[in-house]
């Protein structure tokens, strides 16, 4: 029996201002097309921002629907727009807000399982990190430098072959 560890590295920062300013942008970028995220049930608007390693920028927000399960969040929009329009480009950097319309959001938004697990196969097939950037309305901003954190020991497409 052999107990194993794994650690998770995340950098805080208080405020937008301590960013870089191509961080700072897909945050700004992130916030603004939350606002259009079609969310009528949870009132809760997510926004994604993806920066492409061709320095191309997509936008995703939430997306539901009555069918609640037949939904989608911010994120797989905006990964699955991208690779959908720039198929094998790498993403660099994906950054992620959310505001609601009934309370502040004053914590960063992280993101669902399911969102974790298409990130990491993205990843794992550019063969080098994404890195992710979490903010609210309010609150502290979060950077992790790669999503294998986020979701370690994610299953993979290896798991399908003998
Ligand atoms: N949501 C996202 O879009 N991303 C997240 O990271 C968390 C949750 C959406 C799904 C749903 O439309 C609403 O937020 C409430 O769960």
């Amino acid at each position: 029996m052999k107990k194993r560890e794994l650690k998770i590295v995340f950098i805080e920062y208080d405020a937008v201002e301590e960013l870089s300013s191509e961080d700072k942008k897909l945050i700004i970028m992130a916030k603004e097309v939350a606002e259009t995220a079609y969310a009528p049930y949870s009132e809760f608007h997510v926004g994604a921002a993806v920066l492409l390693e061709n320095s191309v920028y997509i936008k995703g927000n939430n997306q539901e629907n009555v069918a609640y399960p037949s939904g989608l969040c911010a994120e797989r929009v905006a990964v699955f727009a991208a690779s959908s329009q720039y198929p094998g480009v790498a993403i660099k950097t994906i950054a992620i807000s959310a505001k609601s319309k009934k309370f502040t959001v004053s914590s960063p938004v992280t993101p669902c399982g399911a969102c974790r697990q298409v990130l990491a196969e993205y990843e794992h097939l550019q063969k080098q990190p994404i890195r992710i950037i979490l903010s609210g309305e309010e609150g502290k901003i979060l950077i992790i430098d790669k999503v294998e954190d986020l979701i370690p020991l994610s299953f993979k497409a290896d798991k399908l072959k003998k």
